[in-house]
């Protein structure tokens, strides 16, 4: 047992548990699950286009396929909501998503023309790994994103991208999470690739893809606001988040970690939805995060803000750096997150930092287990 103990201090380096270490490497990550994918010149400051061995014999087949259907549990589910907008505006196919166990509950119309795109850090995670089956047996093509090497799901899928986050041990996926949405934007930018009318939106992406790492090194700099933040919310009850477009997942993700390792009530909300019952929640006393990053979403995601000031809610915004309009908006006890900019597929990525760094910081404020949160495993192998 102090054997254990002590290998595990080495691989936590300065680090005080898993999660935190996972969460700061985050950066680096990243890079492992771009190597060799991205192809770029000029000494790699521009990025000419994606190269995905992996992939290379199936992409005119999934071209061909009459819908993706994208597949996993928990955060894995989460990182497929991060990805679906851009994967149906590069692929123009029509995406749709799957909860893993619901896919047999529901014994969901799988077809032969269906791309299956599973999703899954473990690759052994029994429900994903029996959906993955049921698609097989309805001859869908496989397609993995699985960060085990060697795990049961990536043996098994006909093709795959894998994530290359590292060994990830906390209960809690942090790393896998964002490594995930990465790899899946290679997957849709390598699926678009002959589509010349989304060549400059394609060049766009990629070249915001390398410079990801930077941006979240500059968003694990929120470490000590966060723990700040932590302290002011560590006795509340209840936490909501609300997001939108890309970053509704940055909402559910943001309430997973949060309930999952913290033990605090909290809810990911579509802020579309607000108004049709959550906002009978909202009173001065209840803390609500609003992501609010400059995107396509922003004007709503402003007036979603209004509307949460005027019923007192205590506001925590996380918005783009330099945005003095939405500070304005926000008033003056408002908590500001301030991230930097990334192409807007992308900036999911970078908006779940502060929210990985929060509930890290709650949980140890709280005082729970973080690495290995009660009732919950690190793989789920049963159903
Ligand atoms: C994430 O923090 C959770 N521990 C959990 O939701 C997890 O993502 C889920 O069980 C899926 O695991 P997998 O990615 O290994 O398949």
């Amino acid at each position: 047992e102090t054997l254990q103990m002590e290998v595990e201090q080495i691989m936590k380096g300065s680090f005080k548990h898993f999660m935190q270490k996972e969460i700061h490497e985050q950066p680096e990550s990243m890079v492992q699950t771009m190597r060799g994918r991205m192809v770029t010149c000029d000494e790699g400051k521009t990025a000419e286009r994606v190269f995905l061995g992996g992939m290379v014999n199936f992409v005119s087949t999934i071209r061909r396929s009459r819908r993706i259907i994208l597949c996993g549990c928990g955060t894995s589910y989460n990182s497929a909501i991060a990805v679906r907008q851009l994967m149906e505006e590069l692929t123009e196919l029509p995406v749709t998503l799957e909860l893993a166990s619901d896919v047999l509950d529901r014994q969901c119309p799988f077809f032969r023309d269906d791309t299956c795109v599973f999703i899954s850090q473990s690759g052994e995670t029994a429900d994903t790994l029996k959906a993955m089956q049921y698609a097989k047996e309805r001859g869908a093509l496989c397609v993995g994103i699985v960060n085990t090497v060697g795990s049961a799901i990536s043996r098994s899928t006909d093709c795959g991208v894998h994530i290359n986050a590292g060994a990830e041990i906390g209960v809690a996926s942090t790393k896998a999470y964002t490594c995930q949405i990465v790899a899946m934007v290679l997957l849709a930018l390598a699926l678009s690739e002959d589509s010349i009318s989304r060549a400059t939106r394609r060049k766009e992406i990629m070249q915001s893809l390398l410079g990801l790492p930077e941006a979240v090194r500059t968003a694990l700099k929120l470490d000590a606001q966060m723990l700040a933040l932590a302290e002011a919310l560590k006795d509340e009850q209840s936490l909501l988040l609300f997001g939108r477009g890309y970053n509704y997942a940055t909402a559910l993700e943001g309430a997973l970690k949060v309930k999952e390792v913290a033990l605090l009530h909290s809810e990911g909300i579509l802020a579309g939805e607000m108004k049709h019952g959550p906002l009978a929640l909202v009173d001065e006393t209840m803390p609500l995060v609003v992501v609010a990053t400059r995107d396509g979403s922003y004007a709503k995601q402003e007036s979603v803000v209004q509307q949460l000031r005027a019923r007192g809610g205590r506001l925590i915004l996380i918005a783009t750096e330099g945005d003095d309009q939405i500070a304005e908006v926000a008033g003056k006890d408002a908590t500001i997150i301030w991230v930097p900019e990334v192409e807007d597929c992308l900036q999911a990525v970078v908006n779940i930092v502060p929210l990985q760094l929060l509930s890290y910081h709650l949980t140890v404020l709280r005082g729970h287990n973080v690495d290995q949160p009660r009732n919950l495993a690190k793989s789920v192998t049963v159903e």
